[in-house]
Formats: structure tokens, C-alpha cells, sequence
């Protein structure tokens, strides 16, 4: 039996532990810091400890005699936690900052996919203003402008005027260079793959809703729902995408000689011209890894283990072939300025066996469960169809309160206006 660690304290890691729990090799998971979610699920304990500080880790993972480290949110894989627990001798699933970079920096990004062919919109990068000026006299509209560095999804503006352009040109270049790069039409999609050292093991497909609003409207946010599996990632796109981009990136990573042992994953525009790739993220999606794990039948463990390992991994993973769907319960004032602090009323004590409330934003003050954060839970079913998933979800939803609740009511339209 082993103990694992899971590093992170949003859903996506509530979802990785309470699936890494129910492993019969699971003996404890330990959430650093976790979330109350996690504190309630059954083998979980929480360690409050921070997920970027290298040194404290490495002692606590020592002496807690830990099998396995699992990296979930990008700023630890980012700033190098996951080098230092390797250098230690600890088995770690994420990986290291070099190749983290692919997230870390959509100028890096871009640079690799040009020099290996992996499809992606055309693109210029820029470091002043008046060279960024020239080339939007003549560019084609809308244009996406994209700022370098991590910025929480606040650093793309898609600009219908060479005005806008400008203007958000000029304020990006204030936080270093800027990307301007090509708008493409057609459906996004992610797409997410374990590699490991040249292997690719792709997960599910799914569909993430990125926009605050109904009909995808209003600003954008971390993620306000999400569904597997998307139809668009159909058994021929997915083979496409398999084939097209996650192949020649764990090539690509290895002939690089970037050792990758992680999840990579794919935003991807599915256009008419096939996929391509808007952005690269090292770790899963939140909020795609509830529906995901919920789909997921087969024993996460042993494949995040021999991925850390650099050993076989398996050819497929087994998921259950209905719909999940997630929809997320978000704090008043999200994204720009949330406001927490508000008891959660009706938080059911027992769920459904085709259910799960994946804890977010959350914390417990006298007793009580209190939102503590922009997304707070994420409540996920699965259904026999899409629609089905969505009706238990919202059904589930309606019963959980708190003053100024933000939710989309609409989650999974794409999937049903196909049907
Ligand atoms: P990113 O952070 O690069 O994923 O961009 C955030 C969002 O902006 C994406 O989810 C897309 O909806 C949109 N976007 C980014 N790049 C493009 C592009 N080249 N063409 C069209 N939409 C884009
Ligand atoms: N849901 C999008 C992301 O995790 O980046």
C-alpha cells in the first residue's frame, strides 16, 4: 500500500484525490493543501503546507514515506517544485520548469511548435510598439493579441479594430513581449494526453466553457463548466489530433532532450482546415478533470506512477461510456473581484452514486462550509446522454445557495443543439 501527495487546493485537485483514493494500492492521499472537500473524502488528510515551497515538501514527502508526488496547478511546474523533488530522489508526476515553459510562456510556445510543425495559427512577436503598430496596419481582422507570460486567462483580447489592437498592444507591452496572431474560426476543444518520455497515452475528450455568461458571452474566466466527452472530438479528430499533435510533441519534447512526465494538454480550435492549437497548458484543465475523472473506470494510480516512473504505459484507459457533465458554482463579483465569506446552504451529506460535488473555492469557518474563492464547487453528473448529465446536474445545483451565486445555465450546448 502507498501514500501519495497531491499537490493544489482547486477542484480539479479534489477530483485527483478522491479518484487516486479509491486505488486499492491507496493506503492515504495526502492534499497539500487541499481543500474541505478533500478533508471529507474518505484515505485524504490534508496538510497545510504551501505547494511551492520545494524544501518543506521534500521533507514532509520523505517523511511521510510518499510514493508518489502529483503536481496539479501550473505555478509549482512553472517555478521548478517539480526539479526539486526529483533532485531529492522523490518519483513526481508534472514536469520539470523547462518544459513547463510550454505554458509558462506562449512565446516559447509558439517558437516550438514552428520549429516542429505542430498546426497552430500564424503569428508575429513583438517587443515594441511601433514595429506592433506596423504590422497591424495591414494584418486581417479580428486579431488576437496575446500577452507572454501566465496571466490567468486575462492576457488575450480579440481585437474586431485595429484601435483595440493598439490599445491593448501598448498595455501588454508593458509586462514584456506580445504575440499578435491570427483569429481562427470553428469550435474549441481540449484535448489532453499523459506523456512520458516520448510515450502518449491521450485521455477523453472534452469541452470546457470559458466565458462568464450564457451563449458565451461576458468576460473570460478559469472555466465555468465542462463536459466529456465533446462530440466534435469524434473517434477521426481525436485519431487526427493523436496523430497530428500530441505524437510530434512527445517527439518534439524528447529530440529537444526536455524530459516531459505529465499531462499535456491541448486547447485546440477545431477549424475546417483541422485541428490547431491555441495554447498548451502542463497539467489537466480545471474545470475538464471533474467530468473526466468521473468518466475515468480505470485505477488512476499505476498509470500516473509508471508515467512518473518513465515505465510502459498502458495503450488505452477505460471510461465509462456516458456523459459527465460539470457546472460550476461561482462566487459574486467573478472574475474581477469576488467576494466570499458567505455560508453554503443545502450541500448535500450523501451523493448519488452518478454525482459528485467537487469543492473549489472553499473553507470552513465555525463549522460551516463558506465560499472562499472566485469558482467554488463544481457540481458534476453523469447521464445517459448529455442532456441527461445536464439535467441531474442542475437539478443537483438548484438545491445549493448563497447570496449572488454565479452559474451558467447552459453548459453542454454545443454537444446538445448537435442533437
Ligand atoms: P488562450 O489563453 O491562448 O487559450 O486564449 C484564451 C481564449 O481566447 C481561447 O480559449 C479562445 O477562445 C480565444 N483565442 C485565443 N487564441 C485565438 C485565436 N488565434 N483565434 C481565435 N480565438 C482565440
Ligand atoms: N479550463 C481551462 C484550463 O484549465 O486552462
Amino acid at each position: 500500500m502507498s501514500k501519495v501527495m497531491v499537490l493544489g487546493s482547486g477542484g480539479r485537485e479534489h477530483a485527483i484525490a478522491w479518484k487516486l483514493a479509491q486505488s486499492p494500492a491507496i493506503e492515504e492521499v495526502l492534499c497539500v493543501p487541499g481543500n474541505p472537500g478533500t478533508a471529507q473524502e474518505d484515505k485524504c488528510r490534508n496538510l497545510p503546507l504551501s505547494p511551492l515551497d520545494s524544501s518543506t515538501l521534500i521533507s514532509a514527502a520523505h517523511a511521510e514515506r510518499i510514493a508518489l508526488v502529483v503536481i496539479g496547478p501550473e505555478a509549482p511546474l512553472v517555478t521548478g517544485v517539480s526539479d526539486a523533488l526529483r533532485r531529492s530522489g522523490i518519483s513526481v508526476f508534472g514536469p520539470n520548469a523547462a518544459a513547463a515553459r510550454l505554458e509558462g510562456s506562449k512565446a516559447f510556445a509558439k517558437e516550438f511548435m514552428e520549429r516542429h510543425g505542430i498546426p497552430t495559427a500564424a503569428y508575429g512577436r513583438f517587443t515594441s510598439l511601433e514595429a506592433g503598430r506596423q504590422f497591424l496596419q495591414s494584418c486581417a481582422l479580428p486579431i488576437v493579441v496575446k500577452a507572454d507570460g501566465l496571466a490567468s486567462g486575462k492576457g488575450v483580447v480579440i481585437a474586431a479594430t485595429r484601435a483595440e489592437a493598439e490599445e491593448a498592444l501598448a498595455r501588454f507591452l508593458a509586462w514584456g513581449p506580445v504575440l499578435l496572431e491570427e483569429f481562427l474560426e470553428g469550435e474549441e476543444a481540449s484535448f489532453i494526453a499523459i506523456l512520458s518520455e516520448g510515450q502518449v497515452l491521450p485521455l477523453a475528450g472534452s469541452q470546457d466553457h470559458k466565458r462568464l455568461g450564457d451563449g458565451d458571452q461576458g468576460p473570460n474566466t478559469g472555466g465555468m463548466g465542462a463536459y466529456s466527452p465533446a462530440p466534435i472530438l469524434d473517434t477521426a479528430m481525436n485519431e487526427r489530433v493523436r496523430r497530428e499533435v500530441m505524437q510530434p510533441m512527445a517527439r518534439a519534447l524528447q529530440a529537444e532532450g526536455l524530459s516531459f512526465r505529465g499531462f499535456l494538454y491541448a486547447g485546440l480550435m477545431i477549424t475546417r482546415d483541422g485541428p490547431k492549437v491555441l495554447e498548451f497548458n502542463c497539467r489537466l484543465g480545471d474545470p475538464e478533470t471533474q467530468p473526466l475523472l468521473l468518466r475515468l473506470r480505470s485505477d488512476l494510480y499505476p498509470v500516473l506512477r509508471a508515467a512518473a516512473l518513465a515505465d510502459p504505459l498502458p495503450t488505452t484507459l477505460d471510461w465509462d461510456p456516458r456523459t459527465a457533465l460539470c457546472v460550476v458554482l461561482a462566487a459574486p463579483g467573478y472574475p474581477e473581484a469576488v467576494r466570499s465569506g458567505s455560508p453554503i446552504l443545502g450541500l448535500p451529506v450523501h451523493e448519488a452514486e452518478h454525482t459528485k460535488i467537487f469543492h473549489a473555492g472553499t473553507a470552513t469557518r465555525d463549522g460551516d462550509i463558506v465560499t472562499a474563492g472566485g469558482r467554488v464547487l463544481g457540481v458534476t453528473a453523469l447521464g445517459a446522454s448529455v442532456a441527461h448529465a445536464q439535467q441531474r446536474a442542475y437539478d443537483l445545483a438548484a438545491g445549493i445557495h448563497w447570496p449572488g451565486q454565479q452559474l451558467r445555465k447552459d453548459i453542454g450546448w454545443r454537444a446538445r443543439s448537435r442533437s
